[in-house]
C-alpha cells in the first residue's frame, strides 16, 4: 500500500488513464476525488471505487477554469481534509495544421491541456503547503518531444506541459512538493481505440513501439502511482517517458524488424 493515508485528485478520472489510475491510487490505499468535465463518467468510477470498499467522490470539473478548479480543491479538502497528489491528466486533441486549426481549436486545446496544469498547480500548492507538502503529476506526452505535424496545437501544449512542470518544480521544492511530468506513447483509452478502428492506423501504431502492441492505461496509472509515492521521494522535475521503446528506435530499425509474424 504505497498511498495510505493520501488524498488524491484525479482529473479526467471518468475515462482512459485517469480511470485507471483513480482505481490504482485507491487499490493502494488513497481517498481519491474522480473529478472530470462528464461527471457521470466520474461517478461510475467512484461508484466502483465504493463498492471496492474504497474512497472516492466524483466532482464535476472544466479543468481550463479558474473557479471551477478552485472549487475542486476546495470542495476535496472539505470532505478529506487535506489534498496530497494532484494528477494533471484531463487533456484534448484537435487536429490540423497551422493553417488548418481554427484559432479556437487551438485556444480550446492550450487551455484544457496547460492552463489546466497552471490552475491545478495555482489552488492544490496552497493546500498541499497545509499537509507538509506533496506530488504534483501532469500528463503530457511523447508528441511534447517530438515535431511530428498534424496536430500542431497539441504538440505544443505538451511540450509546454513538460516546461511548466521543471519551472514548477523548481519553485517549490524546497516545499516539499515535487512535480514531475508523463509522457506516454499510444495507449488503449477510449478515443485512441475510435481512431485504432482504421487497420492501417493499428498497425503503424503497433509497428511504431518496440514493444509491438499499443500501451494499457494500467501502464501509465503504474508510472503515476510511484510518482505520487514516497517511492519516487528524490524525483522532481522530470518527464517520464512511458512509450514501449517508441523514442528508442529509429524508422530505419524498423525495415529489420526482429518481431513475430503475428506483430508485424
Ligand atoms: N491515450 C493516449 O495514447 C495518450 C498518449 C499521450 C498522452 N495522452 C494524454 O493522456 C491524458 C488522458 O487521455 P486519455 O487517452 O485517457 O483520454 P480519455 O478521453 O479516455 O480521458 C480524458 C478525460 O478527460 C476529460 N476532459 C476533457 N476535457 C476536460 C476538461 N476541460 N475538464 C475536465 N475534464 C476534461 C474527458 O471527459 C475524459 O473523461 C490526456 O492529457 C491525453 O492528452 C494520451
Amino acid at each position: 500500500m504505497l498511498l495510505t493515508d493520501k488524498v488524491a485528485i484525479v482529473t479526467g478520472g471518468g475515462s482512459g488513464i485517469g480511470e485507471a489510475t483513480s482505481l490504482r491510487f485507491s487499490q493502494e490505499g488513497a481517498a481519491v476525488v474522480v473529478a472530470d468535465m462528464r461527471l457521470r463518467k466520474a461517478e461510475a468510477v467512484a461508484k466502483q471505487i465504493n463498492e471496492q470498499g474504497g474512497h472516492a467522490l466524483a466532482i464535476e470539473v472544466d479543468v481550463s477554469i479558474a473557479e471551477s478548479v478552485a472549487t475542486l480543491v476546495d470542495r476535496t479538502v472539505a470532505e478529506y481534509g487535506q489534498l496530497d497528489v494532484m494528477f494533471n491528466n484531463a487533456g484534448t486533441l484537435r487536429p490540423g495544421t497551422v493553417i488548418e486549426l481554427d484559432v479556437d481549436d487551438w485556444d480550446l486545446v492550450m487551455g484544457v491541456n496547460v492552463r489546466s496544469v497552471y490552475l491545478g498547480g495555482k489552488f492544490a500548492i496552497p493546500a498541499m503547503l497545509n499537509s507538509g507538502g506533496g506530488s504534483i503529476i501532469n500528463t503530457a506526452s511523447i508528441s511534447g518531444l517530438h515535431g511530428d505535424g498534424g496536430a500542431v496545437a497539441y504538440a505544443a501544449s505538451k511540450a509546454a506541459v513538460i516546461n511548466l512542470t521543471r519551472a514548477m518544480s523548481t519553485d517549490h521544492a524546497a516545499d516539499g512538493i515535487r512535480v514531475n511530468a508523463i509522457c506516454p506513447g499510444t495507449i488503449e483509452t477510449p478515443p485512441v481505440m475510435r481512431m485504432m478502428e482504421d487497420p492501417v492506423a493499428l498497425e503503424i501504431n503497433m509497428r511504431a513501439h518496440a514493444i509491438g502492441r499499443l500501451g494499457r492505461p494500467e501502464e501509465i496509472a503504474s508510472a503515476a502511482l510511484w510518482l505520487a509515492s514516497d517511492e519516487s521521494s528524490f524525483v522532481t522535475g522530470e518527464a517520464i517517458v512511458v512509450d514501449g521503446g517508441l523514442r528508442a528506435q529509429s524508422p530505419l530499425g524498423r525495415l529489420a524488424d526482429p518481431r513475430p509474424e503475428h506483430l508485424r
